[in-house]
């Protein structure tokens, strides 16, 4: 089986040539990636050469509308999805509000939602703001102890008033993949819909949503080696019948229907780099091109879990075993039950404390309520003093994860 040659993978980022990050290990990448050359070269072709209004008949301006179209043709290949069920707008948090105002026109009051009090809060607030539409709102609540939601929890909240079910791949704390297959049945069964927040997982694993059975998915560009962009799947149908939030004369493009704003033109562009990126990984491993773009996605993906599967074990073992320590999330080390992202704390020192030591030492790594609010809320923390993160992705080394091992070790 060939290995990630995590060498060529880090040759392709600027930012590890970088003098100014040369003393840092990034592990806060479930707050933002670094950036391979193919996106940043295709972002700077774009400000260069062709900033200006797309679409029109002068060179410049075609080159513009060609530039941005070929991100459009690539990017649902990173979903499974059909072209026009492929959407790019500012972030995920105003992706799924616009989708919450959208979708508000299909419901009465009396109909229910069911959020998590897991997910990252803009898979959360957008839904519970259509209380104040009459709408009622359940919460498909954790085990206060691990994090982990149960299907028994939604089980019990479904019935047929559900019009919509709103929860996250995996958490970005508690990490852990939930089964949405499974809860897309559970749904679909009651006539529900499901809206699956992908952000935390999608830099991990290649996506398809037909087998995932959901009628909405997002992520977030920016956490997967692009820019900052938020991308939404909403399936054929349900675009179909979606109230539009575009101008009126644009309701005849579907994609335009639930991106109001006018999108980034040069970000839109270099979102094709991404793609690029996962064709230029394969083509080194396989010494040959993928195909097509889909094989190649699965194909990175199938090397980069790898990666990130050797690197989880060691910290898992330190983050469960020793020093009065929780992780939040399933304990387990497989790379198909959680993403390498680890939220934890500790009985013995303040989460603060350790951060300030991980820094200190040039580990950078994030602490605080990551906007899952509502989850350190229910596992009981202290609202002063909430969890450390570190999260990885497949361009971390073993060696990163040893220095922050190091660091952890004196500071627990
Ligand atoms: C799991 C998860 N969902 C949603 C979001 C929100 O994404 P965005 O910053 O694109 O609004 C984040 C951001 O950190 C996240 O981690």
């Amino acid at each position: 089986m060939t290995a990630l040659d995590v060498d060529f993978v880090r040759s392709q980022f600027p930012a590890f040539a970088d003098p100014r990050l040369a003393d840092w290990a990034h592990l806060e990448n479930a707050g933002g990636s670094y950036v391979p050359r193919q996106v940043i070269d295709l972002l700077t072709d774009f400000y260069v050469s062709c900033k200006v209004q797309p679409y029109y008949d002068g060179d410049p301006s075609r080159r513009a509308g060609a530039a941005m179209d070929r991100a459009k043709a690539l990017l649902p290949a990173t979903l499974g999805a059909l072209p026009h069920e492929v959407m790019l707008g500012p972030s995920t948090s105003q992706n799924t509000y616009v989708l919450a105002r959208a979708l508000r026109e299909q419901f009465t009051a009396g109909d229910e939602i069911v959020v998590t009090n897991q997910d990252h809060e803009a898979n959360v607030g957008a839904w519970r703001r259509l209380e104040r539409s009459g709408i009622r709102v359940r919460e498909w609540q954790v085990d206060p102890a691990s994090g982990l939601l149960h299907l028994d929890g939604l089980r019990a909240l479904l019935s047929e008033r559900t019009r919509l079910v709103a929860v996250t791949h995996a958490s970005n704390l508690a990490a852990t993949v939930n089964p949405v297959r499974e809860i897309a049945d559970l749904v679909h069964g009651v006539g529900g819909l499901l809206a699956v927040d992908g952000v935390s997982y999608a830099p991990h694993a290649a996506l398809d949503v037909t087998a995932l059975g959901c009628d909405f998915y997002f992520y977030s560009a920016y956490k997967t080696f692009g820019p900052h962009l938020g991308v939404m799947f909403a399936r054929s149908e349900q675009l179909a019948r979606i109230s539009n939030q575009g101008h009126f004369f644009n309701v005849g493009h579907p994609t335009y229907r639930l991106t109001p704003a006018g999108p980034d033109h040069a970000e839109i562009a270099a979102a094709a780099g991404i793609v690029d990126y996962y064709h230029a990984v394969v083509a080194h491993h396989d010494g040959a091109a993928a195909g097509d773009d889909v094989s190649a996605v699965r194909r990175a993906f199938e090397l980069f879990g790898q990666q990130e599967q050797a690197l989880m074990p060691a910290l898992v073992e330190l983050l469960t075993a020793k020093y009065g320590v929780h992780l939040v999330g399933s304990p387990s080390a497989d790379h198909a039950v959680r993403a390498p992202t680890f939220a934890f704390w500790s009985e013995r020192r303040p989460s603060a404390d350790i951060y300030r030591d991980l820094v200190a030492a040039g580990i950078n790594c994030g602490y605080g309520h990551f906007y899952a609010y509502r989850l350190v809320r229910a596992l009981g923390l202290d609202p002063e003093d909430e969890v450390v993160r570190l999260s990885l992705v497949h361009y971390n080394t073993a060696a990163e994860v040893e220095r922050a091992l190091d660091v952890l070790e004196k500071a627990l």
